[in-house]
């Protein structure tokens, strides 16, 4: 079979890589890809824009592609999954109506009080001035949220009043364009982070490996937050009592209302949660889509092929299939470029990636590109390499072993990723 990724980042080319694991995949074309699907073998970009739908449909069409793996929101948002739908393809990702659990917090926030999901409490306002007058009867730290889709930028987390103010009125500045019609104010949630990716074919609804992400630049996750320094799987965090409760009181509600709202959601659930000092896990966020670094460490770790996973989800038959995990850890550390998460250069080559990938660490590219035979960064994040190991020790050390191989001007990462469960034996 030859599919089609849609993306240009580090998950993209983890998803095409994971594809190609299975001799059944024979090609996998990637729109518009980045430098590691150029060169990854058996796989090739295609130059089209992720919004040009008829140009994707097209091309699938004409060259018999019989899967199309959306890797980013913003496309689903679009509707991407029912165009190519309509055009008589099968598309891994959920559809439009589906996809504004992402898109809206607004509209998330209100499927998880219907659906009874454990979540921050949460006032919405689309009105500037009673936002602000709301805010001045709350205690700190609160949390400011654009409504819509932010690249990641729309939320604050304000330790003073003043500051939950300003970010109200940023987000009614325009400064997140149609994402800044309203506002989501809600509680602040203490506890340890920890991302659940779940298949769904609309009816079942299965957890991956449950994972962690280091989100802030710094080490000792101190700084700004970016779109994901590392990650590690499968986390201890998420205990098999803890990962019951997500899947009773998270997942299960949360497909069953979206069923009930008429949306026949097939693709990745993505339940970004607080699990709290009790061992409650409570929804941060909800995404339609793979994390971006998690799937770097997840599917490494995945022993059943992707694209049977991906067409029992879409073909309705997820509750008949066999998934198969290998025994151990993974670790993916993230090099990005100097200035990220704010400014940043590109066009700086990157050398010694041959020679980290024969260290046995695998080395996905996210902001690369091809350029006359070289690979030259090309964004902020630049690289994930993922460790394997029978360890988290072991896994975290073969990333950087992997990651000690390879340079590039003013290339940045954090020594230390996945310091919670350094010394943990996985399971
Ligand atoms: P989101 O885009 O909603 O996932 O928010 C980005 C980050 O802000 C999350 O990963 C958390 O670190 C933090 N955050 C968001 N909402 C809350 C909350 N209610 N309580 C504590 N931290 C939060
Ligand atoms: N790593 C966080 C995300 O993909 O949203």
């Amino acid at each position: 079979m030859k599919a089609l990724v849609v993306g240009s980042g580090g998950r993209e080319h983890t998803l095409a890589w994971a594809l190609l694991q299975s001799p059944k995949v024979t090609e996998v074309v990637c729109v518009p890809g980045n430098g590691g699907t150029a060169t990854l073998a058996r796989c090739r970009n295609l130059a089209l824009n992720p919004s040009d739908f008829e140009g994707i449909a097209r091309f699938a069409l004409v060259n018999n592609l019989e899967l199309v793996v959306v890797g980013p929101e913003q496309p689903l948002a679009e509707g991407i999954a029912d165009y190519l739908q309509d055009q008589g393809l099968k598309v891994f990702g959920p559809c439009q109506a589906g996809a504004q659990i992402e898109a809206s917090k607004a509209w998330a926030k209100a499927l998880m009080v219907e659906a009874g999901i454990p979540t921050a409490q949460a006032a919405v306002f689309d009105d500037e001035a009673a936002a602000q007058a709301y805010l001045q009867q709350q205690e700190v730290p609160i949390v400011v949220k654009a409504d819509g889709l932010a690249a990641g930028k729309g939320v604050t987390v304000a330790h003073t009043l003043e500051a939950a103010a300003q970010a109200v009125t940023e987000v009614f500045s325009g400064k997140f364009g149609a994402a800044g019609s309203s506002v989501v104010i809600e509680e602040f949630m203490v506890g340890q982070e920890a991302s659940v990716l779940a298949l769904t074919d609309g009816q079942t609804i299965r957890p991956l490996v449950p994972a962690q992400d280091h989100k802030a630049i710094g080490e000792g996750d101190a700084g700004p937050n970016t779109g994901g320094m590392g990650a590690y799987a499968p986390t201890p965090v998420i205990t098999p009592a803890i990962m019951e409760r997500v899947q009773a009181e998270v997942l299960e509600p949360a497909i069953a209302t979206l069923r009930r709202l008429g949306i026949d959601y097939r693709g990745i659930l993505y339940a970004g949660l607080m699990i709290t000092p009790e061992g409650i896990p409570k929804v941060v966020e909800f995404n339609c889509r793979f994390g971006d670094p998690e799937t770097q460490a997840v599917l490494p770790l995945l022993e059943t092929p992707l694209q049977e996973v991906m067409l029992a989800c879409i073909e309705g038959r997820l509750d008949s299939l066999d998934l198969q995990w290998k025994p151990g850890a993974a670790a993916c550390v993230v090099v990005a470029a100097e200035g990220y998460p704010d400014s940043y250069p590109k066009g700086m080559e990157i050398s010694g990636l041959d020679e980290a990938a024969a260290t046995g660490a695998l080395v996905f590219q996210a902001g690369t590109r091809l350029k006359g035979g070289s690979i030259v960064a090309d964004g902020g994040r630049v690289l994930g390499v993922t460790g394997l190991g029978d360890s988290f020790e072991e896994a975290i050390a073969n990333a950087y072993a992997g990651i000690d191989k390879i340079c590039f001007e003013g290339m940045y990462h954090r020594r230390d990723i996945g310091y919670r469960v350094q010394g943990i034996a996985a399971g």
